[in-house]
């Protein structure tokens, strides 16, 4: 659908996250972050702001400006994943209380999916909860990260361990802002972008298919369609299983073999979006061996992940055995059983536990030799 926001002059799409009285509208357009645009989504009068030391320099005046009115300040964290941990948390919820906030705050996440995760989280636990607006600036975050209310850091332990549902006020993606985005941070996002059409629209596969180039040339017109596609089946999946019960799970395709990856590079490899890459490619090569997918749709999948210039498998030096013991601590592992996201034709995934274990070390081998990003 395209509207047109009445303090915006230009184009805008929007689709709305229906969860009762927390249900907010994302907001997708080239060029939306126009002055006073965040005014409304504010509650009370104060705004603090936070991002890192890269985004900054980039996004922090139209960010402010976006909340014309309101008394708006900011944070700026370090940047990188290293930092979504419990330590810059404190950083956090220092400012906060030395800028005596109170309950009617409004916190702004500017930045990716790790300033998204960080700010979501203070917001979910200062003062037992207070309102947080998203502005992603990534693709990843556009599609994925800053929409559904998951938010939380890192433990030495694990990813993502330590964490709280908080769903934001709103969500405004500008997609402007991607065309600050390094090209490797691009095609990590095009992974996800790729995962809905996958897990739940096949029509978007074809579309992705025709598309990639223009995706990849950071066409406006093109990234805001798969945005906007995007996010409307996230929000359908969210709205339907907010806590990740059941539906939601669907989200985690080609995510255990990818973790795997991560993991056995001890976080310090990919990025990623390139690791659920090599893990969407290994699931499509599972589901084909378990006659879920024929052979035609596996190299289709295959093809569209190798278009985004993404890898098709692990990178040579994790054998499958390695990744095979990184997969068995995912938090998907039940009764000892890893649980994996198959695709059932192209379109359609489903949770899948009885999958014979020496087609599963068929596969994590074969990956093992196939190729890697430039
Ligand atoms: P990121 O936040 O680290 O951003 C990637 C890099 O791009 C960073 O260096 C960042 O500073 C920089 N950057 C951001 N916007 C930019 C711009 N417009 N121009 C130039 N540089 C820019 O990484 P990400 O891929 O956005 O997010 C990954 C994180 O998201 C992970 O921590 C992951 O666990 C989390 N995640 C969360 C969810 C969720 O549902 N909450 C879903 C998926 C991923
Ligand atoms: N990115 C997975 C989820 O939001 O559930």
């Amino acid at each position: 659908m395209t509207i047109y926001h009445p303090a915006v002059p230009m184009r805008m799409r929007q689709v709305s996250v229906e969860l009762g009285e927390r249900s907010y509208p994302i907001l997708i357009g080239d060029g939306l972050l126009q002055p006073g645009c965040l005014s409304a989504h504010v509650a009370g009068e104060r705004v603090l702001i936070v991002s890192n030391d890269r985004v900054a320099p980039l996004y922090l005046e139209p960010a402010r400006a976006a909340f014309a009115g309101k008394g708006v300040d900011h944070l700026l964290l370090p940047d990188g994943e290293r930092y979504k941990t419990l330590a810059t948390l404190g950083v956090i919820y220092d400012a906060l209380m030395a800028g005596r906030y109170d309950r009617d705050t409004t916190l702004v996440a500017l930045g990716g999916g790790v300033i998204g995760d960080l700010t979501g989280f203070a917001a979910a636990t200062y003062q037992r909860g207070i309102d947080f607006i998203q502005i992603p600036t990534t693709l990843l975050a556009q599609v994925d990260s800053s929409i559904g209310g998951k938010t939380g850091v890192n433990h030495p332990g694990g990813k993502n361990m330590i964490g709280a549902f908080h769903q934001p006020r709103c969500v405004l993606a500008d997609t402007r802002t991607l065309t600050t985005l390094p090209e490797r941070e691009l095609r990590a996002g095009l992974a996800e972008v790729i995962k809905y059409g996958l897990i739940a629209d096949r029509e978007f596969i074809g579309w992705l298919e025709a598309n990639m180039a223009a995706l990849r040339a950071r066409s406006a017109a093109a990234l805001e369609v798969a945005i906007e596609r995007c996010c409307r089946l996230k929000a359908r999946i969210v709205a339907a299983d907010e806590r990740e019960r059941g539906l939601r799970a669907l989200l985690n395709l080609g995510h255990t073999f990818g973790h795997a990856i991560e993991a056995g590079q001890g976080y310090r490899g990919w990025l990623h979006g390139e690791a659920v890459a090599a893990g969407m490619a290994m699931a499509a090569r599972l589901s084909a061996r378990l006659g879920r997918v024929t052979a035609v749709e596996r190299d289709r999948v295959l093809a569209l992940i190798d278009a985004a210039g993404l890898p098709l498998g692990p990178p040579a030096e994790l054998p499958g055995r390695e990744l095979r013991t990184h997969m068995a601590s995912d938090k998907k592992v039940a009764r000892g059983r890893v649980r994996l996201i198959l695709l059932r034709g192209l379109g359609h995934a489903e949770v899948v536990e009885d999958y014979p274990e020496d087609c599963l070390a068929e596969v994590l081998c074969d990956a093992a030799v196939a190729a890697l990003p430039a």
